[in-house]
């Protein structure tokens, strides 16, 4: 292969050579699992310090591309869909924003087959029709929208601003002040607004792994690093943490703690206390995306959001979507006022402007009289459903309780999980998204139990148990 590398003044050149090493994977001179130089002939065959071959090994190896192998070297990642036995995530493909055709295909089978009459649908994150509570509306002419407006700034609607802060100080008994609130479309545009007003393209976050932010373009596209940190039954593992901090230069750690989309897990008090301590000690500011937080099955057993924690260094996600549904698409955020400012200059320059229709409507649920108690019935609608597919799964699989939103990851009793176990699946007609999808190898899947009822529930079990006796699961 040749090594000539395009040198610019603009680029350092361990980028150059990074690049350079990528394109020729890219364009097939480089192949999985080909070996490459050694750190010292590669350093003397492209004319640089050695050093700077390490930082590119380092950074190549970090992103997936290459990996190394004590006594066998160097060499291309092979860790592919189709080469490896095992179910792998083609991470180099995952977080440079080009997915693999195989999971392009494998959303568009089940979108497609989503459309078939009697598939059990456990695959989308929304909230199912029939359990939306039903606001009614008052009697409003247009000229009320228009009027309301006027009470509208760069933070959004001041009345929903109050019924959020009202809201989250009912149900977590603790308070997001107002002046530090700000409403955004859907918890999706405030995670987009973090990272185009705090981030860079080349900045390390890191984030649990799995992840539904693995599932979300806009990371690849703003050319921010990734950095899955494992996760136990506490939440993310804070000494993998500490060694991501270490090693990267990580930016943010942003995670959603309670519930999390998609393993349904809720770190403990001890482990938020940890983090929060951690992230101090390194100065690393806290995203928390909290946006299953408003369904604990059971209020009393509820942790505290880490913003209540450490209201000072962590920036707070909140959504109705989980709630009242995701057409609403209002989210907010609250962060230091500094913080707030940068997000609205960053949604003005973006034009990403914030209609006042959804902001009127959510607060007429919001401020409605039966709202509390409409929530409660959500919360324990969900919970029937999950006890009785719990109670049903038994000891079949592994799955962990969840306390409260959507999902249960379910483990698979497999050694894989393979492109034909999830079209197996979808022979059966169970949607359902693969741990691959969320940035994870161990073979899982993810499951919404909330869309389900209990004749849909009663059949998913059944088809579940005939798969696994066949093998596939
Ligand atoms: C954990 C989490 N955060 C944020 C979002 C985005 O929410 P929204 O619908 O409010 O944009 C989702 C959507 O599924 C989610 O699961």
């Amino acid at each position: 292969m040749n090594w000539d590398i395009e040198r610019t003044q603009k680029t350092p050149i361990y980028q150059s050579i990074m690049k350079h090493i990528t394109q020729n994977i890219q364009n097939g001179q480089l192949l999985p699992g080909q070996k490459l130089p050694s750190e010292r002939k590669l350093a003397a065959i492209i004319g640089v310090n050695r050093s700077t071959i390490v930082r590119v090994m380092a950074e190549l190896e970090a992103k997936g591309i290459i990996k190394r192998q004590q006594g066998s070297g160097t060499m291309v990642n092979d860790d592919k869909w189709g080469l490896s036995q095992e179910p792998v995530v083609d991470w180099h493909q995952l977080i440079q924003g080009q997915q693999t055709d195989e999971h392009q295909l494998l959303m568009t089978q089940i979108k497609e087959k989503s459309q078939e009459e009697g598939v059990i649908d456990a695959y989308t994150g929304e909230l199912p029709l029939d359990l939306v509570p039903a606001f009614d509306l008052p009697q409003s002419n247009w000229r009320d929208f228009i009027e309301a407006d006027k009470n509208q700034d760069a933070l959004g609607y001041f009345p929903l601003r109050q019924a959020i802060s009202n809201l989250v100080a009912q149900d977590y008994r603790f308070t997001l002040p107002v002046e530090h609130l700000m409403i955004t479309s859907g918890g999706h545009q405030a995670i987009f607004l973090i990272v185009q007003a705090l981030l860079n393209s080349g900045d390390a976050v890191a984030i649990c792994q799995p992840s539904f932010l693995y599932a979300l373009n806009l990371f690849q596209t703003a050319g921010i690093r990734l950095f899955g940190v494992p996760m136990d039954e506490q939440g993310m593992r804070l000494d993998f943490l500490e060694n991501e901090i270490l090693k990267h230069r990580v930016k943010l750690v942003m995670l959603n703690p309670t519930f999390q989309n998609p393993t349904g897990t809720t770190m403990s008090l001890a482990r938020r206390q940890a983090l929060i301590k951690l992230c101090q000690t390194y100065k690393i500011p806290i995203i928390e995306d909290d946006a299953f937080g408003l369904l604990p099955f059971d209020k009393r057993t509820n942790v505290p959001p880490l913003k209540k924690l450490d209201p000072q260094n962590v920036i707070y996600i909140g959504s109705l979507s989980k709630i009242i549904g995701s057409t609403t698409k209002i989210g907010w955020i609250s962060a230091p006022l500094a913080v707030l400012e940068k997000l609205s200059i960053a949604r003005q320059d973006l034009d990403l402007t914030l209609s006042i229709f959804p902001q009127v409507l959510a607060n007429y649920a919001l401020s409605d009289v039966t709202f509390q108690d409409k929530l409660a019935s959500l919360r324990a609608q969900i919970n029937v459903r999950m006890t009785y597919f719990l109670d049903l799964i038994g000891q079949d699989f592994t799955c962990h309780r969840p306390a409260g939103g959507f999902y249960v990851w379910l483990k698979l009793s497999t050694d894989t999980l393979t492109k034909k176990q999830m079209d197996a699946f979808l022979s059966a007609g169970i949607l359902c998204l693969p741990s691959f999808v969320f940035g994870d190898k161990t073979p899982a899947i993810r499951l919404n139990i909330a869309r389900l009822n209990r004749d849909e529930i009663k059949r998913l079990v059944e088809k579940l148990q005939e798969l696994k006796q066949v093998g596939i699961c």
